[in-house]
């Protein structure tokens, strides 16, 4: 096993100045790296030298002599003429029987001369990344920490899907991606570029494909759209080869393609007429398998497309392709009977393994979503793996590469609650299944962002910071992971994301409100970063009103003594952080009183005690776990609160969860009882809550119960659960959750 040795600070003596702390916070961390004594300082007119038979090399060299001199003030000359070599103070050269893996390189800094040998010209690009992200000003003089690095990546495939089909991205746009990608080391961009709301890319022999199929139309007379002329393909495309970003297209079929049927209608299997969609989602309307009209058709946008892009893998979807066209339509019958096929599943096999031979003619190789795997998979296919990790099992196991973007750590369009920067750096590409042999197809992995609800101007939000986290996982050995040192170069890492202009969003959600009840009634509340994430200023408000510039500043915990929602916003770096967060609190007659409750939750959601039922707070449906929701399953809830003196009472409310994708259902029937004695009750109220499959949302439900007055000094909540979900439920007969969180009485 290889060595790694990383150490983060490291104590530099600048000439004249005081003692100065450089931390080294290259992301990816590199394989080894060794701190050296001492800094290389940018404090001359320099040259670096570079063996240029690779051009992308010498362009490689010029970007970062650009980057010293903006640094440095100095002027940094590029020279390939090797007998410059000796003079020069940077030296970029390749070594073909370095031990080091085609993107390797090694990388030694020291107070003279800095030197960068890699194994292709790769290499020496990413020498010259890690070189551009620990570049450091002290005082006003440029810096580079002396150290020798070793690095190399631990997969071959490191990607981003960008879907610029749901929306369209401007060129400048993608371009800049690559340069983010390249910064952090990653080699491929997924261009998902044909979706059911537009096509986006220019083929010669079928105009409509741009000129109906990228635009799409809504109701209000607006229309949407963009695509790329092929010109903008090539620029690109050689864009991203300069940064050794390798660019693979994503050309979807046979579903997702109703803009192209919009453009082609005689490519479905009914005939339209068909409008490009303006609705997100799976779409019924696909390519007809039983046409030749269709492969014709594909083969030539796949032959235009292979003459823009190089990349030896080109992606052709798969995913998602509703059957139910294929059986009503006589010609995909027809197909099916004259292939010998099973049903429409091995249709779709057939229609991909047709496309497949059809691309391997060409020396190109697909890729496909895990669907692919159904009905049989194409013998040179790699499957990305996004349903989870099965589809990159499978794949593995039958001897296929796999690439693996799973909905749980990958999907970056997923709101931060979903997959936090602390989640996605826990996410390891090989699934444990795998013997070591088998694990050898597991050849990378991708994070997506798809971009239903994802416009240009907020990609960077959904992507940033989560990304450092996939490119280390892609990049670094998994040994040296350590999320707490991670940490800190992400924290550093802030600073070049806002030079970069790159708008982050949150590591997590972002603030957390406290509040805790004290003997005498009153709420201390305390706003803090989630996960512990520090560095971050709070504004809040207190009367319900959401925030702006005017809000309080959070100076420290504040004390609430009546009944408030409470809102607060994180600020970070001068910038709002995460989205508004809210609270409500209620203080009621039941706060901090005596509760009984007959049979205990499950041990996954006790929640916070019997205590938490009565403490002011009521749990947010969205956060099942961190919160104050009770779940019992199967079981029901009895719970008796004693306010300790009789009195008069004219409200009684129980908030329940309602999340039937979680199994979690209304109560059968709820009952609200009193009593001054606590052993005769009275019944006051009671509903029942009949599960109702169109109630499909996630949200907190309150059976809130005005009464007239009325003497009490016991409250007895009955909620009876479902016990088993029903019929048409997913998990039918299954065993059902109830969950409760806050008792409210007044
Ligand atoms: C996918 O998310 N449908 C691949
Ligand atoms: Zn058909």
């Amino acid at each position: 096993m290889k060595k790694l040795i990383l150490v983060m600070a490291m104590m530099i003596m600048a000439s004249g100045c005081a003692t100065r702390q450089i931390d080294i916070d290259v992301i990816p961390k590199p394989m080894e790296l060794q701190v050296v004594q001492g800094v290389f300082e940018l404090d001359r007119n320099m040259v670096i030298y570079v063996q240029a038979e690779d051009q992308r090399a010498l362009n490689c060299a010029g970007r970062l002599a650009v980057t010293l001199r903006g640094a440095c003030g100095y002027g940094v000359d590029v020279v390939f003429d090797v007998n410059a070599q000796a003079n020069a103070d940077i030296i970029m050269i390749v070594d073909s029987e370095s031990e080091l893996g085609a993107e390797g390189y090694t990388l030694d800094i020291n107070k003279d001369e800095i030197k960068i040998v890699a194994t292709e010209a790769a290499g020496l690009f990413y020498g010259s990344q890690s070189i551009e992200q620990m570049l450091t000003v002290v005082g006003n003089k440029a810096v580079l920490p002396c150290v020798s690095i070793k690095d190399e990546p631990r997969f071959v495939w490191r990607g981003m899907l960008l879907d610029c089909g749901r929306h369209f991205m401007d060129k400048e746009f993608v371009k800049r991606y690559i340069d983010l990608l390249a910064y952090y080391k990653m080699n491929r961009l997924h261009w998902h570029l044909t979706e059911d709301q537009g096509w986006r890319i220019e083929i010669k022999k079928y105009p409509n494909l741009t000129k109906i199929g990228a635009w799409r139309k809504y109701e209000d007379g607006t229309t949407y759209g963009g695509f790329y002329s092929q010109e903008d393909v090539k620029e690109i495309v050689e864009y991203a080869r300069q940064r050794f970003v390798t660019v693979v297209p994503e050309i979807e079929m046979p579903g997702h393609s109703v803009a192209a049927l919009a453009a082609y209608p005689q490519l479905s299997c009914t005939g339209g007429p068909f409008e490009v969609e303006t609705a997100w989602g799976v779409h019924e309307d696909v390519y007809c398998a039983g046409n030749e009209k269709t492969f014709a058709f594909l083969e030539d946008v796949l032959d235009e497309v292979c003459e823009l892009f190089p990349s030896v893998y080109i992606h052709i979807g798969g995913d998602e392709c509703p059957k139910v066209r294929w059986e009503k339509c006589p010609r995909c019958q027809k197909r099916i009977k004259d292939e010998g096929l099973k049903d429409e599943h091995e249709l779709q096999s057939y229609f991909i393994k047709r496309m497949e031979k059809y691309l391997e003619g060409k020396g190109r190789h697909i890729i496909g979503w895990d669907e692919i795997l159904e009905g049989g998979l194409a013998p040179g296919a790699t499957v990305q793996s996004w349903r989870g990790m099965e589809g990159a099992i499978a794949a593995a196991k039958s001897g296929h590469d796999a690439i693996v973007s799973p909905v749980s750590h990958a999907y970056f369009d997923y709101h931060i609650t979903k997959a936090d920067l602390y989640h996605v750096y826990g996410f390891e590409p090989v699934p444990a299944e795998l013997t070591e042999d088998e694990a050898k197809h597991i050849i990378g992995a991708e994070c997506n962002v798809w971009t239903e609800h994802i416009p240009q101007d907020r990609v960077d939000y959904m992507v940033f910071p989560r990304i450092l986290a996939m490119c280390e996982v892609m990049w670094s050995p998994k040994a040296g992971r350590d999320y707490n040192e991670f940490y800190q170069r992400v924290s550093a890492h802030y600073k070049k994301l806002d030079s970069m202009g790159v708008k982050y969003g949150p590591e997590a959600e972002p603030v957390a409100i406290e509040a805790k009840r004290d003997e005498n009634g009153r709420f201390a509340v305390t706003l803090k970063g989630k996960g512990g994430e520090t560095g971050l200023d709070f504004m809040y408000t207190i009367d319900g009103s959401d925030i702006n510039d005017h809000s309080l500043k959070y100076a420290g915990p504040f004390e609430i003594s009546e009944s408030c929602v409470i809102k607060a916003q994180a600020i970070k770096n001068g910038r709002t952080y995460g989205n508004q967060v809210q609270k409500p609190i209620d203080i009621h007659k039941a706060c901090g009183k005596m509760i009984t409750i007959k049979n205990a939750p499950s041990d996954q959601y006790p929640g916070s005690g019997p205590g938490g039922l009565v403490d002011g707070l009521l749990g947010d449906p969205h956060l099942l776990k961190e919160s104050y929701w009770q779940g019992f399953q199967m079981d029901d809830f009895e719970a008796v609160i004693d306010l300790g003196q009789s009195q008069k009472i004219n409200r009684i409310a129980a908030n329940f969860l309602r999340s039937h994708n979680s199994w979690i259902f209304m109560p059968k029937r709820v009952n609200y009882a009193v009593s001054v004695d606590g052993q005769e009750f009275a019944e006051v109220a009671a509903k029942d809550f009949p599960p109702r499959d169109k109630d499909q949302s996630t949200e907190a439900v309150m059976y809130d119960v005005k009464i007239n007055e009325i003497e009490a000094r016991y409250i007895k909540v009955v909620a009876k659960n479902v016990g088993i979900c029903p019929d048409w439920h997913k998990g039918k007969g299954g065993n059902a959750w109830l969950f409760i969180d806050e008792i409210i009485v007044e």
